[in-house]
């Protein structure tokens, strides 16, 4: 069976834009994969060395929101990049033969120096960030990995590594894995934006029922419908654009037709939107009500998960210490 494999820095509780954008796709990926997702815990340290306190507590939430939602440990092995030593020992091997060029011309390296502020990224750990991130793919040989565009720079760079190393060593120790990019349309966030945390515009799949109405009732709407009477285009407002993913087709075409014959205001639209965004949470809030009460249980299933994922690296890792000459 195919390997899939996909990380995520921990960085707090989870919007629906990583439900849509992610995690579904994960859900599906399970079930037909051999699936290995992770907390990119060391990733995160890049950029917050100095403040890793914020780390340990996003793992927990992030985590919770994947359970929640419906990523199974049962049919996916979930762990703590920190938890699997290897893909450290793996990193350092490959930093041996990444040529320095190939990480100063990474573009997603080059932007964030550019406009990450308030932090120092010159540092040696973060210029290799995209050698971590080949270590924790080739660890699993993974065949896929379920990426967003902006991350395609790091999975090339990651096959040409894994070319470089089979080259090196003479040996097709690493597969040169395939990006599995997301078709889903970025979700609108509050202000009709892509929902994007650095925006403040996003509705967490956390958010109790009273806070999802809060943040919709004010949002924007068409710049057309001013008064009750004027009629609205729907293609030009963030609510429609989320009615589109979260109402089914009865009520949007009645939302449509209103909102073109200004038959209806737009916060019986929103009414609506509410109710059925409500609906798609309830059971997800369910299970995660559910977890949280079962203390320490993601440190549990992390802890078990990681030693499972153990088993497949230190594997490789056998297999790589052997190629370049490093077993006595
Ligand atoms: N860099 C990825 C991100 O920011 C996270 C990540 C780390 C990752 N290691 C990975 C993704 C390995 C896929 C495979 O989204
Ligand atoms: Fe937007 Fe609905 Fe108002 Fe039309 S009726 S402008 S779709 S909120």
């Amino acid at each position: 069976m195919k390997r899939v494999l996909s990380g995520m820095r921990p960085s707090g509780k989870l919007h629906l834009g990583h439900l849509e954008g992610v995690l579904k796709n994960w859900k599906r990926l399970q079930g037909e994969y051999k699936c290995f997702f992770f907390v990119a815990d060391w990733h995160a340290l890049t950029s917050e060395y100095a403040n890793p306190s914020v780390i340990r507590e996003s793992v927990e939430e992030m985590v919770l929101d994947w359970l929640s939602v419906g990523i199974d440990p049962e049919k996916a092995v979930i762990f703590l990049q920190s938890m699997v030593p290897e893909h450290a020992e793996l990193h350092l091997l490959l930093s041996m033969i990444t040529p320095l060029p190939w990480l100063e011309r990474n573009p997603t390296y080059k932007e964030q120096l550019r406009e990450v502020k308030g932090r120092d990224l010159s540092t040696y750990g973060f210029l290799g960030y995209p050698v971590l991130q080949a270590a924790d793919i080739l660890a699993y040989k993974a065949d896929l990995v379920p990426i967003g565009v902006d991350q395609l720079p790091h999975l090339e760079l990651t096959r040409e590594i894994a070319r470089r190393f089979n080259y090196l060593y003479g040996k097709e120790v690493f597969p040169e894995p395939q990006p599995l990019l997301t078709e889903t349309p970025k979700l609108p966030g509050l202000d009709g934006r892509k929902m994007s945390k650095s925006y403040s515009n996003v509705i967490l799949i956390s958010d109790p029922p009273e806070e999802v109405r809060k943040k919709i009732l004010p949002m924007v709407t068409c710049p057309h419908r001013v008064r009750r009477k004027d009629p609205g285009h729907p293609e030009h407002c963030p609510v429609y654009s989320l009615h589109l993913v979260y109402s089914r087709k009865e009520e949007l075409s009645h939302v449509e037709k209103g909102c073109r014959g200004a038959e209806i205001g737009c916060i019986d639209c929103k009414e609506i939107l509410i109710k059925n965004i409500l609906e798609n949470l309830e059971p997800i809030h369910e299970r995660r009500d559910d977890l949280k009460e079962q203390r320490g249980i993601v440190r549990e299933l992390l802890k078990q998960g990681s030693e499972r994922a153990r088993k497949v690296a230190t594997k490789t890792m056998e297999e790589v210490r052997e190629v370049m000459g490093l077993t006595l």
